[in-house]
């Protein structure tokens, strides 16, 4: 017998049998589906946890948000909300009753899920997502990342070791490559409502795709491209807005074919040349375009990472990702993909630019 997510108390099912195959199942998820999320919410360039907690929401889950003191985050309305100094006996007390717990937290705090997971697993939560949403374990990193990526290897280390000490306690991980859609993470912001808050997303949406998108090699704001290479690398991407979210909504709702996993996931394939192609169809204008060499993107990223200028990280990001016969950036074959299991649904290039440019419309 395994304990099934749910509020306060745990539901038994037998092995085999899928949580909600039968009426009787669901009715009782229905009722009593409720998971604790540890989750950073909007900073001025908005996260990939305002997202999942969205789509948590949505799918019907009780959710109470774990916030530090400090926090200058703000939260959707109705939603229970925590205030921790993430002291251990603080986070145990504060993940108490919760089934599960989602954690979003940001690179500056990624070590802290060391604290967050001891307490998880002494509070009785059942399952832990891990803060990874990254480009998975087999992923051939440039060399500069590792010392990013050693606290995320100890973490995801100390989760295993501790699932393995205790059969009640399991994580998930989910891969996702790159945030394909990160222009639009704020105009899509499902927090904010009041007109001020409308203005400001605006704003900042605008920023934020003249900060990130360009360097991926598309200005949505002047329509203008910057093609690294011949443009052909593929690469796989999942959609803030859509993809990640479901597929953490997927890990809840089907505890036993995702229990202590990394999962790997995407919601296209696709090279520049082709969204390059879909934003032209997408807005009925011939895109003017630059050309530069991946190589040189990846010489500047290292000037700036030896000079102390943080901009670094997303020019190795997108160098990383689109250099050209790496094959590295498809993270996952359509085939191997967790979407089914997780129930993500269908998504293509078109739709994925139609949703860039209407979140700035
Ligand atoms: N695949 C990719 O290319 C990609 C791109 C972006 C992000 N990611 C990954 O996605 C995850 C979330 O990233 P994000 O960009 O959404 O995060 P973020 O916006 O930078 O931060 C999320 C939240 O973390 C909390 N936080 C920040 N600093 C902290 C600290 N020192 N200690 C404790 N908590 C802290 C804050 O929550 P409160 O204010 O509520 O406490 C903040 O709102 C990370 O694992 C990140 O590496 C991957």
């Amino acid at each position: 017998m395994v304990a099934l997510l749910s509020s306060q108390r745990a539901v038994p099912f037998r092995h085999g049998q899928h949580p909600e195959s039968c009426y009787f199942w669901r009715k009782i998820l229905q009722h009593f589906r409720s998971l604790l999320q540890l989750i950073g919410s909007l900073q001025a360039a908005g996260t990939i946890g305002s997202h999942i907690t969205k789509a948590l929401l949505t799918a019907g889950f009780t959710v109470t948000i774990v916030t530090r003191l400090e926090s200058k985050s703000r939260f959707p309305d109705n939603v229970n909300i925590i205030r921790t100094d993430y002291s251990a006996p603080a986070l145990k007390e504060a993940l108490r009753g919760q089934d599960a717990a989602v954690s979003a937290v940001g690179i500056a705090g990624i070590s802290t899920q060391v604290e967050m997971i001891d307490a998880a697993e002494a509070a009785g939560v059942r399952r832990f997502i891990v803060s990874d949403f990254g480009y998975g374990p087999q992923h051939r990193y440039l060399p500069e990342f590792e010392a990013v990526g050693e606290p995320r290897m100890a973490v995801l280390a100390h989760a295993k070791e501790k699932a393995g000490a205790n059969k009640a306690f399991t994580w998930s991980a989910v891969a996702i490559g790159i945030p394909i859609d990160w222009v639009s993470v704020l105009g899509s912001s499902p927090f904010h409502s009041t007109y001020q808050n409308r203005l400001e997303l605006m704003a900042a949406a605008h920023l934020q795709a003249l900060k990130k998108f360009p360097t991926l090699g598309f200005d949505i704001v002047n329509r203008t491209a910057t093609i690294y290479d011949s443009g052909t690398e593929l690469f796989t991407g999942t959609t803030l807005t859509t993809g990640i979210g479901h597929a953490v909504v997927g890990a809840l709702r089907h505890p036993d074919p995702t229990a202590n996993k990394h999962l790997l996931v995407r919601s296209v394939q696709t090279c520049q040349k082709e969204l390059l192609f879909a934003f032209e169809a997408a807005t009925g204008e011939s895109w003017p375009q630059t050309h530069e060499k991946s190589m040189d993107l990846m010489r500047r990223g290292r000037e700036k990472l030896a000079s102390g200028d943080k901009s670094w990280t997303l020019d190795l990001i997108v160098a990383q990702l689109l250099e050209e016969g790496a094959g590295r950036s498809i993270i996952v074959t359509e085939e191997a993909a967790d979407n089914k299991i997780l129930g993500m649904p269908d998504e293509n290039v078109q739709s994925l630019v139609r949703d860039v440019m209407d979140s700035l419309a």
